[in-house]
């Protein structure tokens, strides 16, 4: 296991081009085994849950070619509907091949999800979403074993809006007899991609990016087709963050903005100079940060959780205090005893974090617990006084693509060991 090694107080300036989405090419990826020809993606971050996603179609008979960031997946009869184990430990959105191998196979079996470092993330709603199509879902060995004689589009109301089963209703709902109706959809940008991709392929799906998505089941198979991955925009957030901590100024390329609302609203109330021209942001540090009066994650178009982390590392250098209220997942605070041994002042109270300001970070050896947290460890040695060492970084690399030299192409001091 590898660590990054950082010495910080050097502001970030240049220029990143930002990576392809990480949660529109894992749904998207799944979608590709719908199809009866080749799928061209483009814009395919390199990343370690992308490479995991690919093992999973591989293993369900699938043949994946990458070249760059272009990933081919050639069409395949799937030769098992099972994901095993292994693969299910290792990343546990894999759950997303559930909807589209029930789809095309109308049986699939997959290992429960264990729990993870941020909560306990359930999948109550995807197999209620599931249920109402008519899929018969039995346990058994730790083992969910979904079959349907056949699938049949129904009304379905997700009592909260989440991400994962919205996507997973989807895919289940493309080849369904008639038309599904998924009420308070989560409406995250990200599904919108998913959706577009798969209409590109022959679906009739409307509503995507609303709270209520209709899908009209087709009986044609999906064709082959060529696509371009919607841009990251929580790694955008993360390098935006990443100059605000440490004075710097950035501009970003091959972004989304319209996608950033929340997030670019909470660094200009915190100070930052922001530009917005066709695909890029531009930032800029202005006089000394202010702390954010209160910040919660919310389901899009709110605050996102996945940037919660990386703004509570620029809250502790802000003048003032902070407050941030953690509403989706019951355990994302495990970085906040890591920028405590950097010299932050973060008292948790339940799911709210008061943060007050301090006028510097200190370099210290720290471990990343989970993917942002772990961002946010970087962004705060970054902007720290000093050397830090930060461990578990295989966290990081499954969701940042080339981090460390993305950082010091713009002159951060960071490199693997
Ligand atoms: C996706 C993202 C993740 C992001 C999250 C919220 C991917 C690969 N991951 O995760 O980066 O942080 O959205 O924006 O796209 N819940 C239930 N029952 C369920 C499903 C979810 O209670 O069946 C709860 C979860 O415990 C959590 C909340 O709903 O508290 C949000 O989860 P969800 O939107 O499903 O997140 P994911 O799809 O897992």
């Amino acid at each position: 296991m590898g660590k990054f090694v950082v010495e910080g107080k050097n502001p970030l300036l240049g220029e990143i081009k930002v990576q392809g989405a990480k949660n529109a090419v894992l749904p998207i990826l799944a979608a590709t085994i719908l199809a009866d020809g080749e799928c061209v993606l483009h814009n395919v971050p390199d990343l370690r849950d992308v490479s995991k996603t690919e093992l999973v179609l591989r293993r369900l008979g699938c043949p994946v070619k990458r070249e760059g960031h272009d990933l081919t997946v050639k069409p395949a009869e799937l030769c098992s509907c099972r994901i095993c184990e292994d693969l299910m430990r290792e990343m546990r959105s894999s759950i997303i091949f559930l909807g589209a191998v029930i789809s095309k196979c109308r049986e699939a079996s997959v290992s429960m999800p264990g729990g993870c470092p941020i909560g306990l993330r359930p999948i109550d709603l995807h197999l209620k979403g599931l249920r109402d199509l008519g899929v018969e879902i039995s346990e058994e060995h730790g083992y969910i074993n979904c079959r349907a004689k056949k699938l049949v589009g129904c009304e379905i109301h997700l009592d909260f809006p989440s991400v994962g089963a919205t996507e997973n209703i989807i895919l289940a709902a493309v080849y369904a007899e008639g038309r599904t109706t998924v009420q308070n959809a989560a409406r995250e940008p990200e599904i919108i991609d998913l959706a577009s991709f798969l209409n590109k392929m022959g679906a009739r799906i409307t509503g995507a990016g609303t709270g209520t998505i209709y899908i009209e089941g087709v009986k044609e198979p999906l064709h082959g087709t060529e696509y371009t991955i919607m841009p990251d925009r929580i790694a955008a957030a993360t390098y935006l963050a990443a100059a605000a901590a440490t004075d710097g100024e950035l501009l970003l390329t091959g972004t989304e903005p319209k996608h950033m609302g929340a997030m670019l609203h909470v660094l200009n109330e915190m100070g930052m100079k922001l530009k917005v021209f066709g695909d890029t942001i531009h930032i800029k540090h202005g006089k000394r940060l202010s702390g954010v009066h209160m910040l919660r994650t919310m389901p899009y178009p709110g605050f996102p959780t996945d940037i919660q982390s990386p703004f509570m590392a620029v809250a502790a250098l802000a003048e003032g205090t902070s407050v941030f209220t953690e509403n989706i997942f019951e355990n994302r605070f495990q970085h906040v005893d890591e920028l405590i041994r950097m010299g932050a002042d973060i008292k948790v109270a339940g799911r709210s974090a008061v943060i007050r300001g301090v006028k510097n970070l200190y370099g210290a050896n720290v471990v990343a617990r989970e993917l942002r947290g772990g961002a946010a460890l970087v962004i705060a040695a970054l902007a720290a006084e000093g050397r830090s060492e930060i461990g578990g970084i295989e966290y990081i690399d499954r969701g940042y693509e080339a981090f460390e030299k993305q950082l010091s192409s713009c002159g951060g001091i960071i490199r693997r060991e």
